[in-house]
């Protein structure tokens, strides 16, 4: 019989509503508990998708002998303090994008999980999605000869509101860490982490965030660009272009079901649509399952290195734009 993994879900906000339902969805796998800084929270969330534990704490879930893997939903400039207590308590993590503040809380978040020989992943999910996969595939197969261009946006118009952690810089918000990190994942994913230059430009808000952001990453033989931001509404479209064809990712290209390849002469070559089976972050969770099951401390496909490498031009762009966060 197949071993249930028994999932903690430490937050109850957005995205965790979206996580457990996946959770709940996937073969294997048992939303065993959840967690808020509120016990009635946890309560409502719990019942919402059947949790047999609803902590009043993060400390409380952290400490559950029964927990396999703890889902981290929380602000980005709380990833740091929660991931470390899991790993306190021999717990393997899944931590919501991005994965910290800098490089420096993670790596040492790395060192730790392999000191400690646990499971450690950045919930980058579109890296688990069929769509990104078969775009890998064709890439790899050569189906669009070398890579000259990429193009990636993410932007997402969001009505201002100060208790939102988006607007928040104490919580880690702005574009990059939340929307930026998509497209620097995308383009890294194909074109390597190495650009010889990376060119940008910022809008800073009177609140201290980063509005939004464009960037030209320039590579020995290619370019990739990408505009994000929370004041722009986008088609949020990708495309890889090569010496023999393209890549077109539909609209919202980092969780779509569909993507083309063309030939050289504009032509439809293939098309790969994979519908989702839940909401697309079934995917992740599959993923991390399949990890835990063969004893991996980290993830082929999303590994801890390319997080990190993320992470370092994410502090370059900053160092750049003289805008740290104000934990730092
Ligand atoms: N993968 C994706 O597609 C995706 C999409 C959206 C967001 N995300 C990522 O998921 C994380 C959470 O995003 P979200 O949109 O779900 O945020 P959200 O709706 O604001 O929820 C965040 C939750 O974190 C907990 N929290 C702990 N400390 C907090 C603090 N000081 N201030 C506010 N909340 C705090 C709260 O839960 P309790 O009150 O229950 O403790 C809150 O509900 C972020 O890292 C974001 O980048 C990923």
């Amino acid at each position: 019989m197949e071993k249930v993994t028994n999932w903690g879900i430490m937050a109850t906000g957005k995205i965790a509503h979206t996580f457990a339902k996946a959770v709940n969805y996937t073969d294997g796998a048992k939303l065993y508990a959840c967690a808020s800084r509120n016990a009635e929270k946890a309560i409502e969330f719990g019942a919402l998708y059947g949790a047999e534990k609803c902590y009043g704490s993060y400390e409380e879930l952290a400490a559950d002998e029964n927990i396999d893997v703890i889902y981290i939903a929380t602000p980005m400039s709380c990833h740091y303090e929660n991931v470390k207590l899991c790993f306190e308590h021999e717990k393997n993590v899944l931590c919501e994008k991005s994965a910290t503040l800098n490089s420096a809380q993670l790596r040492e978040l790395i060192e730790i999980a392999k000191e400690k020989k646990l499971f450690f992943m950045e919930a980058m999910w579109t890296k688990c999605l069929p769509a990104f996969r078969k775009a890998k595939e064709w890439v790899s197969d050569g189906r669009i000869g070398e890579i000259k261009a990429i193009r990636a946006d993410f932007s997402n118009a969001v009505d201002f509101d100060e208790n939102d952690r988006l607007f928040r810089p104490e919580l880690g918000g702005g574009a990059l860490l939340d929307l930026s990190v998509y497209p620097l994942n995308f383009i890294t994913s194909f074109l390597g982490f190495e650009p010889k230059e990376i060119h940008s430009a910022v809008n800073i808000d009177k609140l201290g965030v980063d509005m939004d952001e464009a960037v030209i990453m320039q590579y020995e033989n290619a370019y990739a660009s990408f505009v994000s931001g929370f004041d722009i509404d986008n088609e949020n479209r990708a495309v890889i272009v090569g010496t023999k064809g393209r890549i077109a990712f539909n609209p919202w290209f980092f969780c779509t079901d569909t993507v083309r390849l063309y030939d050289r002469n504009n032509k439809l070559a293939e098309e790969s649509i994979t519908p989702h089976l839940c909401n697309g972050y079934e995917f992740e969770v599959m993923e991390v399952q399949k990890c835990l099951s063969e004893g991996l401390y980290e993830s082929f496909i999303n590994p801890l290195s390319d997080s990190l490498a993320i992470m370092k031009m994410m502090d370059s762009l900053r160092k750049k734009w003289h805008f740290t966060y104000p934990e730092e």
